[in-house]
């Protein structure tokens, strides 16, 4: 297996398999106001919304997670097909094997399903030279959007992964403008892996037409714990303190949420675990909630091991709706809610 082949298979292994997340839920310190007469019929409740530019059925996104070694056609179709099934969005992983002609097709594979918001991924410190490596191109980019027919690319923000990472790729000088170039030509995002995005850098990325950001924040999968894993098998006892050491570097998904959606429509992800978390996320301004790891079993086994758990989380952020007397997602953006513990005193100080 080639060295990209052979990491991509790591993460897969080591997401579903090791522990990769801090203790702590930042997203059940958000605690939204019971209405205890809500005047809804949980039946009429509309989960519809716009989500850049799509309408979904169910406002949530399977995010990144794969693509580009040959267990990966699997997960990325029984993902897609149900996604397609519930009205809901997906993203593939970085499709930099697909630029480097290492492997197309198990990305090329959701385009037999209707998925109604596909999202390209790429990530940034491939927009620039690394060492012994030259920056994809602009075009690069539109040839990965149209090999799986997405509406939207996201380009991913993953420094934390590099510096931890055995072979990472550590030079972010030029991102910044390589990013502004791409979105004059595709419709972007721009995404984190499990850091958060803070207002400085939200507001950075609003300035030059990036049409939305995914924050995913801390609390989710550390990369930092996952790449501590990969470089203590590997004996590379230097990147295994760093791992360790940054294991919960970052900004907390609703902290990171809650501190950018007044300049950009965010996508919250990094963490959620269940339909309140998604619904509360909503109620804290997103315009839809997303996951990663918590599909990821799931999607190892079967398409309809993905629709349950969809279906699980769809029924949840309803039951949640019902609760707070929201007859549909704009109802629901206005839900009334507290902030405990940690995440307030986060919120408190950034
Ligand atoms: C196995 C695995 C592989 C991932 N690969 C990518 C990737 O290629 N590109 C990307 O942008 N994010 C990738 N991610 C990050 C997720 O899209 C997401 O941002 C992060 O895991 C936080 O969400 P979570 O806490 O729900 O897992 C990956 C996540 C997992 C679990």
């Amino acid at each position: 297996m080639t060295l990209m082949k052979e990491r991509k298979a790591d993460h897969i292994e080591i997401c579903a398999n090791e522990k990769v997340t801090q203790d702590h839920c930042y997203w059940d310190d958000i605690r939204l106001i019971h209405e205890a007469l809500p005047d809804v019929n949980s039946d009429d409740i509309d989960l519809g919304a716009t989500v850049l530019g799509k309408r979904l059925r169910f406002p949530f996104i399977v995010t990144a997670i794969t693509g580009g070694f040959p267990g990966a056609k699997k997960i990325n179709a029984n993902i897609a097909e149900a996604c397609a099934d519930l009205g809901a969005g997906m993203g593939v992983g970085s499709q930099r094997a697909a630029v480097e002609n290492v492997d197309k097709e198990s990305y090329a594979v959701i385009k037999d399903f209707d998925v109604p918001l596909i999202i390209g991924n790429m990530g940034a410190p491939q927009l620039v030279p690394q060492k012994r490596k030259k920056a994809f191109t602009d075009d690069d980019i539109g040839g990965a959007m149209d090999l799986i027919s997405a509406d939207v690319m996201a380009i991913h923000l993953n420094f934390l992964q590099e510096v931890a990472q055995p072979e990472g790729d550590t030079n972010s000088y030029g991102c910044f403008d390589a990013i502004r170039s791409i979105a004059r030509k595709y419709p972007i995002i721009v995404k984190e892996t499990g850091a958060g995005i803070s207002p400085k850098t939200a507001k950075r990325l609003s300035g030059i037409g990036v049409k939305g950001i995914d924050i995913a924040g801390m609390g989710g999968t550390s990369f930092s714990m996952v790449e501590m894993h990969r470089a203590i098998a590997k004996k590379d006892h230097i990147r295994g303190s760093i791992g360790r050491t940054f294991s919960d570097w970052g900004i907390p998904s609703p902290v990171s949420l809650m501190s950018v959606s007044k300049d950009i429509p965010v996508i919250a992800s990094g963490g959620i675990m269940n339909g309140l978390h998604a619904a509360s996320s909503i109620a804290l301004g997103a315009c839809c909630a997303g996951a990663a790891n918590l599909i990821l079993k799931d999607a190892m086994v079967s398409a309809d091991a993905v629709k349950k758990r969809l279906t699980m989380i769809r029924e949840e952020m309803k039951a949640t709706m019902l609760l707070t007397g929201s007859a549909d997602i704009r109802g629901l953006a206005s839900a009334k809610y507290v902030v405990l513990g940690r995440t307030k005193e986060w919120m408190d100080q950034i």
